[in-house]
């Protein structure tokens, strides 16, 4: 049994990428293990946030993970703000963290193209943050997609410059990213990561997306030259398509180009069409029957079970480095 711990941003709506990559993996592991799930608003809003929208955006996040199938009597699912160690912690890696290593980060040098004219303090110090999330809880797997592995090798940094400083006190965590779904491209660009920050909506399929309206986006996806549907090099465009279509319909990549030998891109797109507007309805069936009083429920019960550990934890590391406690 080992110890998890993983969140996404409640930014706009969560899409299939944040799924095939990561909370589907965070379902299956629930079973053998102890899972914390966080929605990590403290995160979303190093690029502004419509205080409005944010609101209702953490309890979307939350019910999306109960309709995706996360079982808080087997996880507990949470909210950042709500444990205030997070910041407690973070500011205390702060002293540790390198600026060198931060500015190497990818997702900093992307996000500080994408909003030039706020490039705050925040933005640079996230993956601090982060690492405060994980390292909080003495993580030792952080199942995630591929874009957020070099956030958890940084973590694991921290943590030895930390122990090596001060004495062991945190566990160094591994990253779980799946070989396969880790990094699901964008509709409308399969070169790009599906994005929920993407310019242009036909580029993700969003959870909470009409289904028929997912559909279109799937019919209207890019597709390689050629015609045959086969994944691998020099087809990114059907490698995704066939990826996404494996993950939800549990059919292997191998038996679906078998399926489709000699059919054209109209046939499969229409298929993969039929499974994404199935998947959304049976989703949005099971989140618009979660009440906002049942969410709120949930994570009071997570927020009080994580305070507790937090606590814990805190009070080790300020007696580790000379804090009064
Ligand atoms: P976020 O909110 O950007 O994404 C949430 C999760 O979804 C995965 N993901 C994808 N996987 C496959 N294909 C894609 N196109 C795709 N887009 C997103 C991400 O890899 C991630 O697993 N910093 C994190 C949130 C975070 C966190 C943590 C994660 C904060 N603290 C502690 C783990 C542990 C983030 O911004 O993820």
């Amino acid at each position: 049994m080992s110890r998890i711990f993983s969140g996404i941003q409640p930014t706009n709506n969560l899409h299939l990428g944040n799924y095939l990559g990561a909370v589907k993996n965070w379902v299956n592991l629930q079973k053998d293990n102890e899972c914390f799930f966080c929605v990590v608003d403290l995160h979303a809003i190093t690029v502004y946030q419509d205080p409005k929208v944010l609101r209702q955006n953490i309890l979307a996040a939350a019910k999306t993970y109960l309709a995706l199938g996360v079982d808080p009597k087997k996880a507990k699912i949470f909210v950042q703000s709500d444990v205030k160690e997070h910041t407690e912690l973070a500011w205390i890696l702060n002293t540790v963290a390198k600026i060198s290593e931060l500015e190497r980060m990818t997702q900093f040098k992307d996000k500080s193209i994408q909003h030039k004219s706020n490039i705050n303090v925040g933005l640079f110090d996230y993956p601090v943050l982060m690492a405060a999330d994980i390292l909080l809880y003495d993580t030792n797997l952080v199942p995630v997609g591929e874009d957020q592995k070099q956030h958890v090798e940084l973590t694991r940094v921290l943590a030895k410059q930390f122990n090596h400083l001060y004495g062991e006190t945190f566990v160094a965590p591994e990253s779980l990213v799946n070989k396969f779904g880790a990094r699901i491209m964008g509709l409308d660009d399969p070169t790009k990561k599906m994005s929920k920050s993407a310019a242009s909506a036909n580029n993700y399929v969003a959870l909470l997306d009409d289904p028929k309206v997912a559909a279109k986006k799937i019919m209207r996806a890019v597709t390689d030259s050629g015609s045959e549907i086969k994944s691998g090099s020099g087809k990114p465009a059907l490698t995704n398509l066939l990826t996404i279509y494996s993950l939800l319909s549990g059919e292997t990549v191998k038996d679906l180009e078998k399926k489709y030998i000699g059919s054209g891109y109209g046939a499969f797109k229409k298929d993969l069409s039929e499974v994404v507007e199935e998947f959304l309805k049976d989703f949005q069936k099971k989140y618009n029957n979660i009440s906002d009083a049942e969410v709120l429920k949930v994570l009071n019960t997570g927020a009080n079970h994580m305070r507790g550990l937090a606590e814990k934890k805190m009070k080790v590391v300020k007696n580790k480095i000379g804090l009064l406690v």
